[in-house]
């Protein structure tokens, strides 16, 4: 044996070399933490809170302020252009502490329209005053709530009477109640 062939190391003594003992050690670790949280992903998601049931009613500005988050089942109402949308799915920008939690239990429509985070305060308001573009806009926003969030009824103008609901009515009809076209 040649004296070179002696002194060159094996795969063994290769392999342990501090470098690739401290590269070995990372990959193992690495490795490790891969599984591990693969394994903790399916065991500690945290389950959304259950869905409330649908809701559907009309209400008055009253009725509708008992809806801003802050109840027991934490639901949260608003109103566009007269209907209620129940943006509780969007809890983090109505509910308490979100930075549209202005909008929550009340007609938004003014605030949306004239870009205030501010819910309407008096008791109804008919927005008759806006100008075109802020009719524009309100509409804009209803027609994005109501791709996103479940109807629940009409906002009620003082002295109209509210709709009643039956569980197998399609939302079609519920918007087509001829009382709605009665009082435009
Ligand atoms: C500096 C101005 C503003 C910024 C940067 C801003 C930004 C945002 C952002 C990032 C979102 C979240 C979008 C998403 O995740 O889907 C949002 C949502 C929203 N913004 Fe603003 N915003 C501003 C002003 C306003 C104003 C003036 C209004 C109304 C008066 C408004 C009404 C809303 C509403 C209602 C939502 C929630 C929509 C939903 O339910 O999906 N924002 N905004």
């Amino acid at each position: 044996m040649s004296e070179s062939e002696a002194s060159s190391p094996t795969i063994w003594e290769e392999l342990m070399s501090p470098l690739n003992l401290v590269l070995i050690a990372i990959i193992v670790y690495l490795v490790y933490k891969i599984i591990k949280s693969n394994f903790e992903s399916d065991v500690t998601v945290a389950p959304s809170p259950p869905r409330l049931p649908k809701l559907r009613k009309d209400m008055t500005v009253a009725e509708i302020k008992n809806y801003d988050g802050t109840q027991p089942d934490g639901r949260v109402l608003l109103a566009v252009n007269g209907i209620i949308f129940d943006v509780t799915p969007g809890k983090r920008f109505y509910g308490p502490g979100g930075p549209y939690s202005a909008f929550a239990g009340k007609d938004a429509t003014r605030g949306l329209a004239t870009g205030q985070v501010a819910g309407s305060e008096t008791e109804y308001d008919d927005c008759s005053d806006l100008g075109p573009d802020e009719v524009e806009s309100a509409k804009e926003w209803e027609e994005q709530f109501r791709a996103k969030y479940d109807i629940v009824g009409r906002l009620l103008k003082p002295g109209e009477q509210p709709n009643t609901y039956s569980d197998d009515e399609s939302e079609e009809k519920k918007e087509e109640k001829p009382e709605e076209k009665k009082s435009q």
